[in-house]
């Protein structure tokens, strides 16, 4: 089975054409930070517009790369939700129509199950049951994934998502969007151990998050800084690293926390935090002292794309899953667990 599948939730158009067979053809990925770079954050209406002017061309240089006539495409899978409602719709307008116009089936996809399944794209891909933890701008969630489709959420961000702090965390030091690689790459001339932060909810038994306590920490010590005439390059990256640190040593406790509280011994990681190295460096530390395996997706496909999108299109339609109307209704928010399962 081929699947042409289209991603644009939020600010990247990612479109890609996935084979059952012979695995992943081609992708493409439009990114439009330059578009919302000025204004420090996506700008919803600007973002849905710029999709409509990426998908066709990105879906005829897909198609070209792969090989594929329109008569090989099997189906299309778009991400019908959670995200910017306008952004989605596009996606979800432009696949519905093509699929009508191709006479070939589609299939909505939930983005967090896109990310969810990302590391199935490597060559080595991890079997359920597992420890998924997702970690993007918008989620940050730590699933056990008993099959494809069964998703129990163990614990989940009671306020901001990692991602999203970073990106808070980049503004105060006015670094540009998008956030966390700005951070990131800043962290790396940091002293280690110049601040100490607060590891959010670690003392705390369970598997929730919190990053407005860290956020709120770091605000000051930049106000701080600001106040007395110290906040210099160095002084910021120290900041920088400190918080990466932080959220980078409370993520991996939760993720130890909830493989023992399963018993299970792979944990998966994906989303565009995923992408942060100091992250895959301690969770990979980690996996080799306590003993288990730990699978992330390149880092290109940690953040948003429309490989992801193909190939949980392509285990859904394979399992006779479609959409029964052309219509193009979407799913700005839509939890993860309510998704049907898949055996
Ligand atoms: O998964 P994603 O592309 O979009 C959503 O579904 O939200 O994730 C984007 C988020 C942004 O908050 C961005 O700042 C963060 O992932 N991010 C990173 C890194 N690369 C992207 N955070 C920390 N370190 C990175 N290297
Ligand atoms: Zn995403």
């Amino acid at each position: 089975m081929r699947v042409l599948g289209i991603e644009t939730s939020c600010d990247e158009t990612g479109v890609a054409v996935y084979d059952s067979v012979a695995g992943l053809l081609s992708h493409a990925l439009y990114s439009q930070v330059d578009l919302h770079v000025d204004f420090g954050g996506v700008v919803p209406e600007l973002a849905s517009r710029d999709h409509v002017r990426k998908l066709l061309p990105l879906t005829r240089q897909v198609l070209q790369e792969s090989g594929s006539q329109q008569s090989d495409i099997d189906g299309i899978a778009f991400t019908q939700g959670p995200g910017l409602a306008g952004a989605l719709l596009v996606g979800a307008g432009f696949a519905q129509a093509l699929s009508y116009a191709w006479g070939c089936r589609s299939v909505g996809i939930h983005h967090m199950e896109g990310h969810l399944l990302a590391p199935m794209l490597e060559p080595e891909a991890p079997e359920p049951p597992f420890v998924a933890l997702l970690v993007s701008g918008g989620h940050t969630q730590l699933v056990e994934v008993k099959a494809v489709g069964d998703y129990k959420i163990l614990g989940e961000s009671l306020d901001d998502a990692a991602g999203e702090a970073f990106d808070k965390v980049a503004k105060m030091l006015e670094l540009p969007y998008p956030g966390g690689p700005a951070v990131a790459a800043l962290s790396a001339s940091g002293t280690p151990g110049r601040y100490e932060f607060p590891r959010p909810m670690v003392n705390r038994p369970g598997l929730d998050f919190s990053f407005s306590g860290l956020k709120t920490y770091v605000l000051n010590t930049v106000q701080e800084r600001r106040a007395d005439g110290t906040l210099d390059q160095q002084a910021a990256a120290d900041i920088a690293l400190a918080f990466q640190t932080a959220v980078v040593e409370t993520l991996v406790i939760k993720c130890t926390r909830a493989l023992a509280a399963t018993k299970l011994d792979t944990l998966l990681l994906s989303g565009g935090v995923s992408a942060n190295k100091a992250l895959r460096e301690k969770i990979t530390q980690r996996a080799r002292k306590d003993g288990f395996r730990a699978f992330y997706p390149r880092p290109e496909f940690c953040t948003d794309n429309g490989a992801m999108i193909a190939y949980a299109g392509c285990v859904r339609l394979q399992q006779g899953q479609q959409q029964t109307d052309r219509s193009f209704a979407v799913r700005p928010r839509w939890s993860l667990s309510s998704l049907e399962g898949i055996h």
